[in-house]
């Protein structure tokens, strides 16, 4: 069992402001931070500190060695993570306002510059009992989540940044689709009828989520836990990687869901994203604090 993450790595510039500009208009920032993000490394560092082995596939420039310095304390195998000379490392410019808003600027850099091979390559020891995530913040996704498939592996795919015709060429291979409310909808709409995956997981922001498993029919649903969020950058990326990590260790769907949920919900007490990812040992005591809400 172990998680494969063929997955974005960048550097989070984060702007604090009392609130997001509105188009035309110049704020004047009160707080910068740099920090480890990309969807690709929240989920393995989520994934990794619920304490599943994991193995990032990615690719970032020759410098900033400080970021896969922090993916590797996390316990992710960057074996297969590449440095290319002639891309820089991605980035993100992410606004936060003082409701812990956020809006996200993203420049791929060397996160899109993977080649096949690398990925073909990487992947050669992916199994059946093993997990693949993908998200859109790569190249070669559909490749790589056939590649998973045809070796038997479960393929969890976050569709963010929303894509419908990245989304099309993936779904064949996905057996997990994750996604939030508004892009589930837009998604049914797009393809006028329920996306050909067998299982959804659709996160609802302040309403928790749920689990649609579309074989049965069966819907698990999951609520939120109330905290007081400072910054909800990366939210779903913890949400996703931890899922995936439970799922990897047998938990059943309705507990992965509430751990989910939990580490979640620590998270967004934090500022930063991939720096913010709880480990067992926190969603365990947040855990044992709150009793299962009522859904
Ligand atoms: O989901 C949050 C992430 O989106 C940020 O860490 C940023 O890097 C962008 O990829």
């Amino acid at each position: 069992m172990a998680i494969w993450n063929l997955g974005s790595i960048n550097i989070d510039h984060v702007y604090r402001l009392t609130r997001l500009p509105a188009p035309g208009e110049t704020v004047t920032a009160t707080g910068l931070s740099l920090g480890l993000g990309g969807k690709g490394a929240n989920q393995s560092v989520a994934a990794a500190r619920a304490g599943a082995q994991v193995h990032h596939v990615g690719a970032m420039g020759t410098g900033d060695d400080w970021v896969i310095a922090r993916m590797i304390r996390a316990g992710i195998d960057c074996a297969n993570v590449a440095r290319l000379a002639d891309h820089a490392t991605g980035h993100a410019l992410i606004l936060v306002d003082d409701a812990a808003e956020n809006a996200i600027v993203v420049h791929p850099g060397a996160n899109r510059a993977l080649s096949r091979h690398a990925v073909e390559t990487a992947l050669a020891g992916i199994g059946p009992a093993d997990t693949l995530l993908i998200q859109n913040e790569t190249s070669l996704q559909a490749e790589a989540a056939g590649q998973a498939r045809a070796a038997g592996a479960r393929v969890i795919c976050s569709a963010a940044p929303f894509d419908v015709a990245a989304l099309r060429d993936v779904m064949p291979h996905v057996s997990i689709l994750a996604l939030n409310e508004p892009e589930a909808a837009a998604l049914e709409q797009a393809l006028g009828t329920a996306p050909p995956v067998p299982a959804m997981l659709v996160t609802r922001g302040a309403r928790g989520a749920e689990y649609r498993d579309l074989g049965t029919g069966r819907v698990t649903r999951q609520p939120a836990f109330a905290v007081q969020a400072v910054d909800t950058t990366g939210a779903g990326d913890c949400f996703a990687g931890w899922f995936a990590a439970a799922l990897d260790a047998g938990l059943a769907v309705p507990q992965a869901l509430r751990e989910a949920a939990a580490a979640a919900a620590i998270q967004v007490t934090r500022a930063g994203a991939g720096d913010a990812m709880p480990d067992r040992a926190e969603v365990a005591a947040f855990l044992s604090a709150r009793p299962q809400p009522r859904t």
